[in-house]
């Protein structure tokens, strides 16, 4: 069912979990889900831009994914590189603009470089913004942002604190989608999510489809929120046509 436009979520944010479960049923290797992920993620994008959807933020490696097994992340680094040669052009045709969010600490030269250049490369771009967090922590934005604040000697404040998020120029996320079953934010957007909307379903991320995005927001069209006021106080409660 088609949700009106004005209740599509201007930015959707998405833990993208599963992919490691939806390998081992197939008796694949971990790193098969994850490349398949990749796929998902090319065609959620262009669905969040035939919606309407301004910005879309997943989380793709976590500042505590480097414990996984050492080939895994390696196998990780790999995809993004490969994935990002692959499909610049088409990102830079679909009028996607590329973020990359995160600590580019521990990150070798080669995926610092890949990174910059897809950064660059579509800096002009305004269909839709894609943050990748990679490298990425809440809690390590958090300390990041206030360090910045310490150092400049500048007031704390909510706005100011932030201005300094590594999410600044996107804003604050309307819906936060998990998949893969589990209920938690795992470090995702601490801050940003404060009134988000979330969504939780058990669908693995290598089977997202289109469908399951639209379910997603059908979800979100259909949640009233309300920031700390009552239903009565907000815009158009109780408003008669006229
Ligand atoms: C969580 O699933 C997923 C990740 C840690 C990686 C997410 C990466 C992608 C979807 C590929 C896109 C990535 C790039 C680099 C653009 P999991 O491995 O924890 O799954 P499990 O819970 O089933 O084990």
């Amino acid at each position: 069912m088609a949700v009106a436009s004005e209740s599509v979520p201007r930015h959707i944010a998405i833990v993208m979990d599963g992919n490691g479960r939806w390998a081992s049923k197939r008796f694949l290797p971990r790193i098969a889900g994850h490349k398949q992920g990749v796929d998902v993620l090319k065609r959620t994008v262009r669905t969040c831009v035939l919606r309407g959807v301004q910005v879309l933020t997943v989380f793709a490696f976590s500042s505590e994914n480097w414990k996984r097994p050492a080939d895994e992340v390696a196998g990780l680094m790999e995809i993004l590189v490969v994935a990002l040669s692959r499909e610049l052009n088409q990102l830079k045709q679909d009028g996607v603009h590329l973020q990359f969010i995160g600590s580019r600490e521990g990150l070798s030269d080669r995926v610092q470089q890949s990174l910059l250049n897809a950064e660059r490369e579509t800096a002009e771009n305004r269909t839709l913004t894609l943050n990748v967090c990679f490298n990425y922590g809440g809690r390590w934005d958090l300390v990041h942002a206030a360090r910045t604040l310490a150092a400049a000697g500048a007031e704390i404040t909510e706005a100011s604190l932030s201005a300094e998020l590594s999410t600044a120029s996107t804003g604050d996320p309307d819906l936060v989608v998990r998949t893969g079953g589990e209920m938690r934010l795992s470090n995702f957007l601490l801050w940003q999510a404060a009134y988000s909307e979330l969504y939780f379903c058990d669908v693995l991320w290598p089977d997202f489809d289109e469908g399951a995005l639209d379910r997603a927001i059908q979800a979100y069209a259909g949640r009233e929120r309300r920031f700390g006021m009552t239903s009565e106080q907000l815009p158009g409660a109780g408003n008669t046509a006229t």
